[in-house]
């Protein structure tokens, strides 16, 4: 898939405020501060979404239009100890509403931390999807930070923990060195198909 142009067309706040329904669209989920939103800009080659050290920055579902066609979708952060209960709850009904009503929605994709084991959010977030028969694929972030010598192992202990809820590709990638971009950006064509 060649982007060719992309524009951030809806920032959602509450349930059920997206654009409508386009051809096809897929959506990032992952721990606050794991990469969301720097993976984007790698895959449209493009500084559009907002990339911060401090965690929880993206609390809204923020709808990319690219080739006028199709919805990237950067959903907000779960699992930072420092959000409040209420603040929590809003995700959830937020994620919940668009994971259920979402009808053009074809795939998730997981980002993980890929420098350290799944999370303990990461798996519940895993089992949430299945119950919702949410399609997903798990991405693994900032694989440019893991030593070469222990890559290896690393990319183990992720197939391994993710086995045991089923069959799933796990893409290494990192938005500094553009690993795992183009392979990503193909798998997604497919899903898009014109
Ligand atoms: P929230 O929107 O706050 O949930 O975060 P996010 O998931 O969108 O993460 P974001 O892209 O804002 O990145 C968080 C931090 O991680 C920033 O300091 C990024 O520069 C850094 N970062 C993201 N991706 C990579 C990567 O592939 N490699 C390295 N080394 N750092 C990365
Ligand atoms: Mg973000």
């Amino acid at each position: 898939m060649i982007i060719q142009d992309v524009e951030l067309v809806k920032v959602a706040r509450t349930p059920g405020d997206y654009p409508p329904p386009l051809k096809g669209e897929v959506a990032f989920v992952g721990r606050s501060n794991v990469g969301k939103s720097s993976l984007l800009n790698a895959l449209f080659n493009k500084k559009i979404a907002f990339v911060s050290k401090t965690p929880g920055k993206t609390r809204s579902i923020n709808f990319y239009l690219v080739n006028s066609k199709y919805y990237f979708v950067d959903l907000p952060g779960y699992g930072y100890a420092k959000v409040s209960k209420k603040e929590r709850m809003l995700w959830k009904r937020l994620v919940e509403d668009y994971f259920k009503n979402r009808w053009s929605l074809q795939m998730v994709f997981l980002l993980v931390d890929g420098r350290i084991p799944p999370q303990d959010s990461d798996l519940m977030m895993v089992e949430w999807m299945k119950s919702l028969n949410i399609p997903f694929t798990i991405v693994l972030t900032k694989m440019d930070k893991v030593k070469m010598s222990e890559r290896a192992k690393k990319l183990e202990e992720h197939q391994k923990e993710f086995s045991r809820y089923g069959e799933y590709t796990i893409i290494p990638t990192s938005s500094v060195t553009g690993e795992g971009i183009s392979e990503l950006l193909d798998l997604i064509s497919t899903l898009l198909k014109e």
